[in-house]
């Protein structure tokens, strides 16, 4: 589990109760959070919803991942009762005192538990928002969230990323299917092709409301070191990509939904043709906000590099091999310019 570690700093001592502000502090306010196009989108298109049982879902998702990076799926048959669930559980979780959340905080080397979203070492001023990490079994912090009824939440949990590890195999054939590769070109995918050896892990994040969401930042730019995310954004908009570079859209919550992500080893592994795309959290005056990230990646040890057959006499592999914790530690270093140190052109 320390191959996940990329946050050294200790923040857990800078957390406040958000309820307690009646305005932006300074130490939140971010006055340069544009050092990406600011202001309204210019784009008029909307990031694609495709359903899965669409004829042509392949054929879609395929130019969705190749346009945008990102899309949102329905008719996924991920459980609807298990979304209402960790709706719920994050919902506990997050309304407990903060005295009893720090109790099941993040160490400063550590990846599980409570705190900032891990990205917030990367920048100077912090995140509108609260974090809960889950790798693995969430028993040892649930137990001191929960003294009583610990079981009852950590069931869900693993309900949920089981579901959600099953439909990042599938999602993860299909995005790769649209490329033309086939079960015989991954070789960690196992016997069976339903990336069984697959590791996940869970974020709960709560996005508190803010009496000047102008000002603040739920989470800032950023793409995510997996093959691929799918997050469960709940009822309350705030998710958006950077399209084409030039402006920012927001992806509107849709009942049921799932938005799927490519995350920086699937850009890596599909040699560049599917990018990992920026994305960002906004926050609302009137409405908080919960989502939950499934973060999908390979089996320990792996090395991702771009496929043989997406890789011809004139396009070279543009990555070296990685594995995912060597990418996580490069990402930890290098922040946004992670695949850049990863490229055969550096
Ligand atoms: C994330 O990027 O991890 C979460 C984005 C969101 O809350 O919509
Ligand atoms: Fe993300």
């Amino acid at each position: 589990s320390d191959a996940l570690i990329d946050h050294p700093v200790d923040l857990q001592h800078k957390h406040q109760d958000f309820a307690l502000f009646q305005e932006v502090p300074d130490s939140y306010t971010w006055i340069q959070r544009d050092d990406y196009p600011s202001g309204d989108s210019v784009i008029s298109e909307s990031v694609p919803v495709i359903d899965l049982n669409d004829p042509n879902a392949l054929q879609l998702i395929g130019h969705a991942c190749k346009t945008w990076g990102v899309f949102q799926v329905i008719n996924h048959s991920f459980p609807m009762k298990l979304l209402d669930n960790i709706e719920c559980v994050s919902r506990s979780l997050f309304s407990l005192p903060l005295q009893q959340k720090l109790k099941a905080a993040r160490s400063p080397h550590g990846v599980t538990g409570y705190g900032f979203a891990r990205i917030a070492s990367h920048f100077s001023k912090l995140f509108w928002s609260e974090g809960f990490t889950v790798l693995g079994s969430p028993l040892e912090h649930f137990c001191k969230l929960w003294p009583q009824d610990y079981t009852k939440y950590s069931d869900v949990i693993e309900d949920y990323v089981k579901e959600m590890k099953a439909l990042a195999g599938s999602l993860l054939w299909l995005m790769l299917g649209s490329l033309g590769i086939s079960k015989e070109d991954i070789k960690w995918a196992g016997p069976k092709g339903d990336f069984e050896e697959d590791r996940g892990a869970l974020q709960l994040n709560y996005y508190p409301v803010c009496p000047d969401p102008e000002r603040a930042m739920g989470l800032a730019a950023h793409t995510d070191s997996t093959l691929l995310t799918i997050l469960y954004q709940t009822s309350t908009s705030g998710l958006q990509v950077l399209k084409d570079g030039v402006g920012w859209v927001t992806v509107p919550p849709v009942d049921g939904a799932l938005v799927v992500n490519v995350g920086d080893l699937l850009h890596m592994l599909s040699n560049g043709l599917y990018p990992s795309m920026l994305h960002r959290a906004m926050v609302n005056r009137n409405q908080d906000r919960i989502s939950v990230g499934y973060f999908h990646g390979p089996p320990n040890g792996v090395q991702i590099s771009p496929i043989p057959k997406l890789v011809g006499p004139c396009q070279r592999p543009l990555y070296r091999a990685v594995t995912w914790s060597e990418y996580i530690s490069t990402k930890a270093k290098h922040f946004d310019k992670a695949l850049l140190y990863v490229s055969t052109c550096a």
